[in-house]
């Protein structure tokens, strides 16, 4: 735990989205950790009561649905009530597809997963940004979206998770075009990550977590490989960090062991 007053977010107040499990978590003990103050917005009431036991006053929660435009009014108001101000708004709650590919969705389930997927993925981010931006603009702060490398490449993901990630790399370059100077808005494109990621209730999978289901990933993975929530962290502190990305907006960074140097060429026989 870095010493109070020595941390690269001190005096600086973030929400996070999903905070209560995986990388949102990782990215709210990370911050707490650099001097933060955060509130969290988390569906989960056992996750939340976790964050509450570990980080004390320091963390507020707010439980809640991203779905839902009156949970973000509650999240931000209640971050705004305990804490005073908003510098960073990290929208990162989000559910997976599980690869469920397009022919095999038919209309009926294309109907409800993209209903469920996108309202998470997509609209709880935008419902996110709306809601935070008057506080954000007070403080010049910025908006950070997890996307994940789904938002730059086929084959992680199924179509409604793949579009949808694609969604929010665009989410992120109109906001950081409509919102510069004022707002900076960036992202994180995390690869395989071991976190308890759910599925969608409207493809049967709600109870599936994702760190149970990558055995074998890391064959695909230059670095060789699956990371940890943790492995993000830092670039959700440097991305919070106006000492350090004030020049950057609409940026996407990847994190994700390499994917875009695995080559054309087939890998070395005995290679991992
Ligand atoms: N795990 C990976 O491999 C991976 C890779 C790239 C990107 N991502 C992205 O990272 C983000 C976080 O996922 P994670 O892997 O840490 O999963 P996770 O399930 O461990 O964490 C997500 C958190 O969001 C909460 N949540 C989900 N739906 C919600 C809703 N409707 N309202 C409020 N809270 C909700 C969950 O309760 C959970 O605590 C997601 O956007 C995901 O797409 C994950």
């Amino acid at each position: 735990m870095t010493a109070p007053g020595t941390g690269r977010l001190d005096g600086q107040v973030a929400l996070v989205t999903g905070g209560g499990s995986g990388i949102g978590r990782a990215i709210v003990d990370r911050y707490v950790a650099e001097g933060a103050r955060v509130g969290v917005l988390e569906r989960d009431s056992g996750r939340a009561a976790a964050l509450a036991r570990d980080h004390g006053d320091r963390v507020t929660v707010e439980i809640g649905d991203v779905r839902a435009p009156e949970a973000h009014a509650a999240s931000v108001t209640r971050t705004l009530d305990v804490h005073g101000r908003l510098d960073a708004y990290v929208a990162n709650a989000g559910v997976y597809d599980y690869s469920t590919r397009f022919e095999e969705l038919g209309e009926n389930r294309v109907v409800e997963g993209f209903a469920e997927l996108f309202e998470t993925n997509v609209l709880g981010y935008m419902l996110g940004a709306s809601a935070a931006l008057p506080a954000l603009r007070d403080s010049g702060g910025c908006l950070i979206f997890t996307i994940s490398s789904s938002g730059l490449y086929a084959g992680g993901g199924g179509a409604l998770y793949v579009a949808s990630k694609h969604a929010v790399v665009g989410l992120v370059r109109q906001l950081a075009h409509e919102l510069a100077p004022d707002v900076r808005v960036n992202g994180v494109a995390p690869g395989a990550t071991l976190t308890a990621l759910g599925g969608l209730a409207a493809l049967g999978a709600a109870d599936r977590r994702l760190d149970a289901e990558l055995d074998g990933i890391d064959r695909h993975i230059p670095l060789g490989f699956v990371s940890d929530p943790a492995d993000h962290a830092g670039l959700y502190v440097l991305l919070a960090d106006p000492r350090d990305s004030r020049f950057m907006t609409g940026a996407i960074l990847p994190s994700d062991g390499g994917l875009e140097v695995r080559g054309a060429a087939r890998r070395p026989k005995g290679a991992r």
